[in-house]
């Protein structure tokens, strides 16, 4: 069996209604754990994971995704302000997250593209940040001001994303042995 817990992060320039400026959707496998946004400001686990007790801290991942997001964002004004074009609709999407196999395998991902199109890739075995784009240059440049932050990024993959990934697959059995 394959199991993967992947983040998908969405931030627009421009907000509408029902599409607020920044959301983050956590999955289990292709199972939606729970959802931020920057307009409830909370993180609120979905569909059954709603019934499961003690999995998450969900003032502390509030607390998390709200850190993520401002983080998000500020990249998505560098990348606008880059191509001065400060009042243009634009978006920015993150992908992140862990995996692994019955055989013992893992492997993890963390990527971003901006108006679709792949614009800067984490790296973890170099560890560094791969620009796609020319506005990634000066991301990755951000992202690599001091050498502890690739480290605490591989780190985040290699250590504590898995770790997250195993309690939500033992909430998960404890979860399907109750139906
Ligand atoms: C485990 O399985 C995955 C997916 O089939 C494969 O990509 C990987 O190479 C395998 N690893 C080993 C050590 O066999
Ligand atoms: C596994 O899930 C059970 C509840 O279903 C919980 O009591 C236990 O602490 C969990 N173990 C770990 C390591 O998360």
């Amino acid at each position: 069996a394959h199991h993967a817990l992947t983040f998908l992060y969405t931030g627009v320039s421009r907000p509408s209604k029902g599409f607020p400026r920044f959301q983050s959707l956590a999955f289990l496998n292709d199972q939606a754990v729970f959802h931020y946004d920057s307009e409830s400001q909370q993180a609120q686990p979905l569909g059954l994971w709603g019934q499961v007790r003690g999995m998450e801290d969900w003032k502390e991942e509030s607390r998390l995704q709200k850190a993520r997001e401002e983080i998000f964002l500020v990249t998505l004004r560098d990348i606008m302000d880059y191509y001065q074009d400060s009042k243009g609709s634009h978006t920015f999407q993150g992908r992140f997250g862990c995996e692994f196999w019955s055989n013992g395998s893992s492997g993890a991902f963390w990527s971003y593209a901006y108006d679709g199109e792949d614009f800067i890739r984490f790296n973890k075995d170099i560890p560094a940040w791969i620009p796609l784009d020319t506005a990634a240059q000066e991301t990755k440049k951000k992202w690599e001001a001091e050498k502890v932050y690739v480290q605490r990024a591989k780190a985040y993959l290699e250590e504590e994303c898995p770790g997250i990934l195993r309690r939500y697959l033992n909430y998960s059995r404890a979860q399907l042995d109750q139906q």
